[in-house]
Parts: structure tokens; C-alpha cells; sequence
């Protein structure tokens, strides 16, 4: 048999002003900026992390926490921090309504040449009704959104993977004619195509075109059963897929402690960035509607990992054993805990045989 690969793990960038908890208890303000985060790309390198990992957003959901209101765009963004760093991956994410493909494979190629190799793309539908009407964009249906963003992942693997110059495609959303895209990307055939779709459009896209499927997973049942269905479905497409599930990390030596620290996120959580947050994000698939109040304000939606160093570790054997691959870490003090994640956790996950 096969032997199972170590659990992959990065972070949920806060390159967004309040990433990621929807709450005004909000331990470092400005760790949004660009050298807050080159600096947490560097400690998440040092702490032996796999990959930093970016939200993309073109507006704000307001509130008293104007949650998300300052953005750094990801393709400029991964374009730094793959220049200060050395070893870890960077991810972009594109949303498919505002980038055509052969645009966003230049863009991509580029990036993983900066990198030599090191660069990923998470590729959205979106979701956000009042982004696309600031651009005069028409939202589609969903699952019309999930045929066109099947589409342009098409568009991407030709124009990263056929000879340049050769690439057609012809469908209602895109027209490549002799797609060319030179230089192509270092990383072959092309680099990790990640969906963090939860819908069953998203999950039938994932398996059939994605090499990583990045979960919301709300406990261990949600998880286990999410992994075990999109492996399914890409088992039967013939395709191997791996499977990160979105969590929030909290520890300490005083089990007590992260306790305290999720109260005091949920009790400042801010009711009109939620609002606006919630209402857009799962419309028309319901794909968030188990997602309570207080999740959105403690890591908007991350699956809570809180206790000891110990039992942390716990927490993603857990997962690991219900076939998640990798996980996605947000933070409540970013610089700090990616730190202390690589002098406390690490050595455990080493020791568990995780990683
Ligand atoms: C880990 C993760 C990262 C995501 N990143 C973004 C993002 O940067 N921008 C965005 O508009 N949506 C993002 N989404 C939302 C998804 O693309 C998707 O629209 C959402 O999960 C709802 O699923 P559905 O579209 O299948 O209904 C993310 C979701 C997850 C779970």
C-alpha cells in the first residue's frame, strides 16, 4: 500500500484588514499590511510551513470592525512574498468574472518563474454581489458560475500545458484561438489549481479539474463526510485529490486560556459585517448555512481548535485520520502564533509522525 503523505500546513493570510474572525476583539490591528505580512511569510518559512495561503477581495463588509475594508490584491501580493522568501509556496486567488484566463496564465506563469516553482492559484466563482456591481459585472447563476469557472480552468491547463501557440477552446464563456502563453509555467504540468468551493456544483468542479479541494468544514463529522465524498467523486473521474479543511488554532499551557480568548471574539462580534458577509456567501447553494453567528465571529467559519499544545496535535490527527491532507490555519495574533506554532506545535506533529 501506498504510503499516506504528511499533512500539509499553511495559513489564511491576513492580507485583508480583519482577518479572519468577524469580531472587533482584534489583538493586532494592522497585521493587514504588506510588511506585516512579508514578515509572517517569512516566520511561517522558518516554522517550517508548507504554504501561505491569501483571501481576495475587491470590497469590504463594513461594519463598527469595517471588516475587510483595506485588501492587498493576491497576484501583486504573492508576487512580493514570493520575492522574500525562499522555501514556502504562495498562493493567488483569482476570481473568474474578473480576470480572462489567458490574462491570469501570464500572470501565473510569471509568478512561478519569480519563484522558481513555488507559486499556486486558488481559483473562485465568486459570490460577492456588490464586488461585481461595482465592476458592472452581472453575476451569473450559481451553477452557471461553477460551468464558467470549469471553463476557465480548461483554459488555464491548455495554455499552461500545450504546445504555445496551439491552444483552441470554444465555449459560451471563453474563445482562446492559437492560446499562447510563453514562457509557461516552471512547476509541470502546471501549478497546484485549488477551488474552495462547498456546493455540489463546487464539489462535482473540484473532482473533476483540481489537484486541491479547500474545505469550511464546521466540526470532525462535517469533515470527515466532505472528504470522503469529493475523493469519491475524483476517484471516479479517475484523478487523485487532496483535501485541506479552513481551522482556527488557539493553545496554551492553561487549557483555559483559548476559551477565554473565543468568548471574548464572539461576544465583540460585529452583527452588520456578519450580516453582510453571511448573506452573499452562501445564496443560491446554502453552502454556509450551518454556520452559526458565533462561528462567523470566531475565525468566519474556521472549525475551532482550542486547547492545550497537546491538544492541538490531537485535533489534526483527527482530521488527518478522516483523510484531510492539509489544513489552513487562520489566526488570532499572527505573527505570534505562526512563530510559537513552529517552536510548540511543530515538534509535536514531528514527534506524532504527522509531518
Ligand atoms: C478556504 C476558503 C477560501 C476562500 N477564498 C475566497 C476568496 O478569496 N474570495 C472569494 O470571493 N471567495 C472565497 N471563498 C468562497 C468560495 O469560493 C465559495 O464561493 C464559497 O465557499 C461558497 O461555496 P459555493 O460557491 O460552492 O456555494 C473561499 C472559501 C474557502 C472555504
Amino acid at each position: 500500500m501506498q504510503e499516506r503523505r504528511s499533512l500539509k500546513v499553511g495559513i489564511f493570510m491576513p492580507n485583508n484588514s480583519g482577518s479572519m474572525s468577524i469580531s472587533t476583539y482584534k489583538p493586532d490591528p494592522d497585521d493587514w499590511t504588506f510588511e506585516s505580512n512579508k514578515k509572517i511569510a517569512q516566520a511561517a518559512e522558518v516554522a517550517g510551513m508548507d504554504f501561505v495561503f491569501p483571501v481576495s477581495r475587491w470590497k469590504g463588509f463594513g461594519g463598527e470592525s469595517d471588516y475587510m475594508g483595506n485588501s492587498l490584491e493576491t497576484m501583486t501580493w504573492a508576487a512580493g512574498l514570493l520575492m522574500a522568501t525562499e522555501k514556502i509556496e504562495v498562493y493567488s486567488t483569482v476570481h473568474v468574472p474578473v480576470f480572462n484566463p489567458v490574462v491570469a496564465a501570464k500572470m501565473g506563469a510569471t509568478l512561478d518563474h519569480i519563484s522558481n516553482g513555488r507559486w499556486g492559484i486558488n481559483i473562485v466563482s465568486g459570490w460577492n454581489k456588490e464586488e461585481f456591481e461595482m465592476m458592472g459585472i452581472d453575476m451569473l447563476p450559481h451553477e452557471n458560475r461553477y460551468k464558467r469557472t470549469e471553463d476557465f480552468i480548461k483554459c488555464l491547463k491548455g495554455l499552461w500545458c500545450e504546445k504555445p501557440g496551439t491552444f483552441d477552446f470554444e465555449s459560451p464563456y471563453y474563445k482562446v484561438q492559437g492560446g499562447n502563453c510563453r514562457p509557461q509555467p516552471v512547476r509541470r504540468p502546471h501549478p497546484p489549481i485549488v477551488n474552495a468551493g462547498q456546493s455540489d456544483d463546487a464539489l462535482s468542479l473540484v473532482s473533476r479539474n483540481c489537484d486541491w479541494c479547500f474545505t469550511a468544514p464546521i466540526n470532525i463529522d462535517a469533515a470527515a463526510t466532505i472528504t470522503k465524498d469529493v475523493k469519491k467523486r475524483a476517484k471516479e473521474a479517475g484523478r487523485e485529490l487532496r483535501v485541506v479543511a479552513g481551522i482556527m488554532p488557539i493553545w496554551d499551557d492553561d487549557p483555559d486560556l483559548p476559551l477565554r480568548e473565543r468568548d471574548r471574539l464572539v461576544k465583540a462580534a460585529d452583527p452588520v459585517a456578519i450580516d453582510n458577509w453571511a448573506s452573499g456567501v452562501g445564496l443560491e447553494s446554502g453552502s454556509f448555512d450551518e454556520v452559526t453567528y458565533e462561528m462567523f465571529a470566531f475565525g468566519a467559519g474556521s472549525y475551532p481548535l482550542l486547547g492545550t499544545p497537546d491538544d492541538i496535535v490531537a485535533g489534526l490527527r483527527d482530521l488527518y485520520d478522516v483523510g484531510v491532507d492539509g489544513v489552513l490555519m487562520s489566526f488570532l495574533r499572527y505573527q505570534r502564533d505562526t512563530e510559537r506554532f513552529g517552536q510548540e506545535i511543530r515538534p509535536r506533529l514531528i514527534k506524532a509522525g504527522l509531518i
